[in-house]
């Protein structure tokens, strides 16, 4: 197994401080901080034009940001060339050279340093990649995601103390992506070097990230690990970009202690202080969400054996679909008119079928409170759009 880890040397953490981008009246990038630490998979995601490309482009010399500055370590880039940065960029056209064979691509770096001797680090990197075998031949002889490998190979050879990736996944299809996600995830943990990944597909960014800076127009709205934005969703963008959320209009009823209680639908719902991430007044607004697969479904007859102590909404089903791993009910309630329910099939109630009546619950700690000035459907379209 090839092992590259940099040294620690002068490397450490991107640092971009107040960057910002405007093309005309246009601001494609508002005044953003971000920290990248030293030896981490990183992914900026969000929806098309919402200033990632730009943001990458910054940090490898190919913008220059209107305001603020880019850090590498304790070393100020923000004017350095990008040749001058220890910095390389993979994008989705990988661009290889199509009459070089794959060994002379991934030595291209090295050749155009004068490095005469240049077999072993090449091989390494043929190795590091899995196409030792492919060494002689040309890029059009290979499957897109071995190009796409090759211009990872040819990128890493150079010894970055940064990798960025711009949707370099987007021109394959999604059987060979996930592959390749999973590929480049051994690659970037082999090497130990940053990466920072840039895509529009949440389930990409979560599945290789260990932190997700989730963009949407030009900021990031939250920042954390794919499990922590996923059950702590702080926005509506959030909460419907990644996966889905029901999200429910609901009125404070108390909001002393520990537990904020809510009016919706006709009923009552427990809401953990600690899960709110809204002002809580009596008689205030609130945007309460939930995930579908966090919901049970009792039929309505049943409903006296559903234990003490978790929140309930009764509704009516309109709609089920079975597919396979689980059954994706939508519940016409009171609280939400789409709620949405995924229940695992293990011993299926075959009276859950359109038109039962039901009752929908589930653990309170399961409740996410989000400010109701939001938009209750951000997200949701562009999601939609992206799919198209
Ligand atoms: N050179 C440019 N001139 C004018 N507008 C641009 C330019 N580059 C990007 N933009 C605009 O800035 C926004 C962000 O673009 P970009 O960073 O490429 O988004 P993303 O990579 O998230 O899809 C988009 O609305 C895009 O149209
Ligand atoms: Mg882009």
């Amino acid at each position: 197994m090839t092992t590259m880890k940099t040294t620690n040397d002068n490397g450490g953490d991107v640092r971009l401080t107040r960057i910002s981008k405007s093309y005309g009246s246009f601001t494609a990038v508002h005044p953003l901080d971000l920290t990248v630490p030293q030896g981490t998979f990183f992914a900026l995601l969000g929806a098309s034009g919402c200033g990632k490309t730009t943001t990458l482009r910054m940090i490898a010399g190919l913008e220059e940001p209107e305001h603020g500055t880019v850090h590498l370590g304790d070393q100020d880039v923000t004017h350095l060339p990008p040749y001058k940065r220890p910095v390389n960029t993979v994008f989705q056209s990988y661009a290889l050279f199509p009459h070089l064979d794959i060994f002379e691509n991934v030595a291209f770096g090295l050749r155009r340093r004068g490095i005469k001797s240049v077999k072993k680090q090449v091989d390494e990197m043929l190795d590091l990649v899995q196409l030792g075998e492919h060494a002689r031949k040309k890029p059009h002889q290979l499957s897109g995601g071995q190009q796409q490998r090759v211009a990872v190979a040819r990128a890493l050879i150079n010894h970055p103390k940064v990798l960025l990736l711009d949707e370099p996944l987007g021109a394959l299809d999604l059987k060979l992506r996930r592959q390749m996600q999973l590929e480049l995830k051994r690659i970037q943990t082999e090497v130990g070097i940053t990466f920072i990944h840039v895509t529009h597909d949440q389930e990409e960014a979560m599945t290789m990230a260990d932190t997700v800076a989730v963009m949407n127009a030009g900021r990031v709205e939250q920042l954390g690990s794919p499990a922590d934005l996923y059950e702590n969703p702080k926005t509506t963008f959030v909460a419907n970009f990644l996966g889905t959320s029901n999200l429910i209009e609901a009125e404070v009823d108390t909001g002393s202690g520990d537990e904020i209680v809510l009016k919706a639908g006709g009923g009552k719902l427990s809401l953990p202080r600690a899960r709110c991430s809204a002002p809580a007044t009596t008689g205030g607004k609130m945007l309460v969400g939930v995930r579908p697969e966090k919901i049970s479904l009792t039929h309505a007859d049943d409903a006296g054996e559903i234990p003490e102590g978790r929140n309930r909404i009764t509704g009516r089903i309109t709609d089920s679909s079975f597919i396979g791993v689980s059954t994706q009910y939508v519940i016409d309630s009171p609280a939400c008119p789409e709620f949405e329910v995924y229940a695992q099939n293990i011993d299926r109630d075959t009276r859950l079928e359109p038109g039962a009546e039901v009752v929908l619950h589930w653990n309170p700690a399961h409740t996410f409170g989000l400010d109701a000035a939001q938009d209750i459907d951000a997200g949701v379209e562009t999601v939609a759009e992206e799919a198209a």
